[in-house]
């Protein structure tokens, strides 16, 4: 019974109308991110994140106020969290921003600087960069060869291509970060199930009538395999089973 309603919770379509209401008050109150939207599905190519996920990564730009963001995966994305720097500079003054974004496909990358908005340059780069693979503890993944080094504040995680692989990019920024780092990522659960078990359950949320997962402002401190107990507690209780008794017979 329990395990049935549990099923009825999470893919109740009460969720999904609850997330269309959210998005369209959002959208009928944000006039630049209106205008942005509309921008980006006239001129870009790439196939995009869907609406809910621009409103999200809009909003959570606007409240975090990063100076430093990277986002992995170059499209309309881009455009929607240059918009939330450009307004969090010309309505709450946060100077100094910078926006890079990566793409691994060299087409890609060079179609999204062709059309970026010209009001955007100042403080966004659009990169090519090769991959290739990383690992951290027990979890390997790819990043991006070149990454210009920047105290990255936020990180959007939507590329590579999957493919069986989960994106180390942001665990790498956090690695070698000297402040808190928070991550969001478009439905990728390789990358949701990695994050969790190098940060724990505490850290990492997966939202799923929105289909995005965010990692709440983790430091190197936060490596669950940097600290014996929280190893045990935390990997061993959420994802191995645990079972009482004799494994060799009664
Ligand atoms: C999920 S897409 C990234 C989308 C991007 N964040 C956006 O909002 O448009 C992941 C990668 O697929 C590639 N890509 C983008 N648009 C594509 C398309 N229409 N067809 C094939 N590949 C595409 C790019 O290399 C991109 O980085």
């Amino acid at each position: 019974m329990r395990n049935i309603n549990r099923f009825f919770i999470k893919f109740s379509p009460f969720f999904e109308k609850q997330r269309d209401r959210c998005v369209r008050d959002y959208l009928g109150k944000n006039e630049s991110l209106r205008e942005i939207i509309d921008r980006c599905d006239k001129t870009s190519k790439s196939c995009g994140v869907s609406l809910s996920d621009y409103v999200a990564l809009y909003e959570i730009v606007r409240h975090r106020k990063p100076r430093f963001v990277l986002e992995c995966g170059t499209g309309k994305s881009t455009m929607i969290i240059a918009q939330a720097m450009l307004d969090n500079r010309e309505k709450d003054g946060i100077d100094d921003i910078k926006l890079v974004s990566m793409d691994h496909n060299k087409e890609w990358q060079e179609h999204a600087v062709s059309i970026f908005p010209e009001k955007f340059k100042s403080f966004v780069e659009i990169l090519y960069s090769p991959l290739k693979i990383y690992g951290c503890s027990l979890i390997r993944g790819t990043i991006y060869e070149e990454v210009p080094n920047h105290p990255y504040e936020f990180v959007f995680v939507d590329g590579p291509s999957q493919e069986g692989m989960c994106n180390m990019q942001f665990v790498k920024v956090v690695e070698n970060s000297d402040i808190p780092v928070s991550a969001v990522t478009d439905n990728r659960k390789n990358s949701v199930l990695a994050y969790t078990l190098l940060f724990g359950p505490d850290k990492v949320s997966y939202y799923v009538p929105w289909s995005l997962g965010i990692v709440d402002e983790v430091t190197s401190n936060d490596f669950v395999f940097k600290d014996p107990l929280k190893m045990k507690t935390t990997i061993f209780d959420h994802v191995v089973p645990f079972r009482f008794g004799n494994p060799i017979g009664k």
